[in-house]
């Protein structure tokens, strides 16, 4: 009973550590999202292994450099197989733009399929206090809203934000644009360092394609059965 729209945060430091994990959730999910905390420390070979074992793979790298710098990053990246890989949208539409175009075209070269290209738009963990001491005066959610009509302007397949911004930019973007939300929170969950959090099922009304769970099910006594939950939860939303 898995759903590929619900993506399991592989934020641990080992292979042993996603092995088990993998091992124990078994055929109850099907994508797993592996972050930076992972990546540099066991490196690439973890896609490959997912990929091996059937699973889909988000490469959550979040890329923030000068636009050349940026491509030649994805160029790296390309032949690993993940599905979805990310840059943050704050770059600028250049930079989302240059990647965009990058990667179609080191996919059409290779002869392989294109992974999707999403932005990252205002983290999860940004609160209203880290918001002002940013300096910033616009309100968080338009710049999350303007950022995702940016991305897709560039050629972006989608967002990253919090599932409290998935109706606005359902709204701006259009039925077809990956809304992917971390800070996804079952119901008597710890928030941990998240701050606009919401539960499955309101993320997935609110407009997400796909949500993004780590701490949930990766620190329950029983990750199985966490998961299993969430997807019963997320079952109501087709
Ligand atoms: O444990 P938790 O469910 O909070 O994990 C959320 C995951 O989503 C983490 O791996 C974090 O890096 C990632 N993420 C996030 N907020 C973003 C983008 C990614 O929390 N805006």
């Amino acid at each position: 009973m898995s759903d590929d729209r619900l993506i399991v945060a592989l934020d641990v430091h080992t292979m042993d550590d996603v092995k088990a994990l993998v091992d124990t959730l078994g055929e109850t999910v099907s994508y797993y999202k592996v972050g930076m905390e992972l990546f540099y420390s066991v490196g690439p070979d973890v896609v490959r292994w997912l990929k091996e074992q059937g699973k889909h793979v988000f490469l959550d790298l979040k890329l923030h450099d000068i636009p050349n710098t940026v491509a030649g990053g994805l160029a790296s990246l390309m032949g690993l197989g993940a599905d979805i890989v990310n840059v943050h949208a704050s770059g600028g539409y250049t930079m989302m733009k240059t990647a965009a175009d990058h990667l179609h075209a080191a996919a059409a070269e290779q002869g392989i399929p294109c992974p999707k290209i999403i932005g990252v738009t205002v983290l999860t963990s940004m609160n209203e206090d880290d918001w002002q001491k940013l300096g910033e005066t616009e309100p968080m959610a338009d710049l999350v809203t303007r950022l995702a009509k940016l991305a897709k302007a560039a050629g972006l397949d989608g967002v990253v934000a919090s599932p409290r911004e998935a109706a606005s930019i359902r709204e701006a973007c259009g039925k077809d644009f990956l809304i992917v939300t971390p800070g996804v929170r079952p119901a008597g969950a710890s928030i941990d360092d998240q701050s606009r959090i919401a539960m499955p099922a309101q993320a997935l009304q609110n407009g997400a394609t796909h949500l993004v769970i780590g701490r949930p099910i990766r620190a329950a006594k029983d990750p199985k059965a966490a998961a299993l939950a969430i997807l019963k939860e997320m079952e109501r939303v087709k």
